[in-house]
């Protein structure tokens, strides 16, 4: 299988192989661009892009969006309090009121959907317009929480990967292509 001319990273322990290329990735990316710039217009959404991973994502889609939009990242965290009552993770970061407006939902790659299952309903019970996910990459047969997923870039096998803001436990998230681990 392997060729000489295959590009391959490693990463802590794990061999990667390249899988999807910049121009693909930046292919995806406008094409879920041309959905919303067609769907949004004379709206004026809020993008929420979820950190880390949708950074690189969520930079390139917003020069490619051409009407007027806002962003605010958020980030789940896990709860490191001495309270024993709060949820094991928690939602930081969205510092606005957000009631009627039209969110988008930034994911890098919608995996188990369990973050979004995190998500979703903390915004819905703040009484937005529109509530919509656009995420770069989806697994469909990852997917176990009931999560919409609105603007899909590309469909993955259930594989892991990194680059394009991806990590392996903390190394890749600045590969410009997406590698797929090389099962061992
Ligand atoms: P979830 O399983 O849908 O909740 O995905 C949670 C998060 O896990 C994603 O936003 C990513 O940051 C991360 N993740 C899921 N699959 C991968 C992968 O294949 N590589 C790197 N990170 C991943
Ligand atoms: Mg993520």
């Amino acid at each position: 299988m392997n060729t000489p001319m295959e590009k391959l990273v490693k990463l802590h322990d794990k061999s990667f192989r390249l899988y999807k290329s910049e121009s693909e990735i930046l292919s995806a990316v406008r094409n879920v661009a041309g959905q919303i710039n067609d769907d949004y217009i004379g709206k004026r959404p809020l993008l929420v892009p979820v950190l880390n991973g949708s950074f690189l994502f969520a930079a390139d889609l917003l020069k490619e969006l051409k009407l007027d939009c806002e962003l605010s990242f958020i980030k789940v965290v896990s709860y490191h309090g001495t309270s024993s009552n709060g949820s094991p993770n928690m939602l930081i970061g969205l510092n606005q009121n957000i009631e009627g407006r039209h969110i988008i939902i930034i994911e890098d790659i919608v995996d188990t959907g369990n973050t979004l299952a995190r998500i979703l309903p903390e915004l819905r019970a703040q009484n937005p317009a529109s509530i919509k996910v656009a995420t770069l990459l989806f697994k469909p047969l990852a997917l176990k929480a009931d999560v919409p997923v609105d603007y899909i870039g590309m469909e993955i096998p259930n594989d892991f990967i990194v680059g394009y803001g991806l990590d392996y436990d903390g190394l890749g998230r600045n590969l410009r292509d997406v590698y797929q681990v090389v099962p061992e």
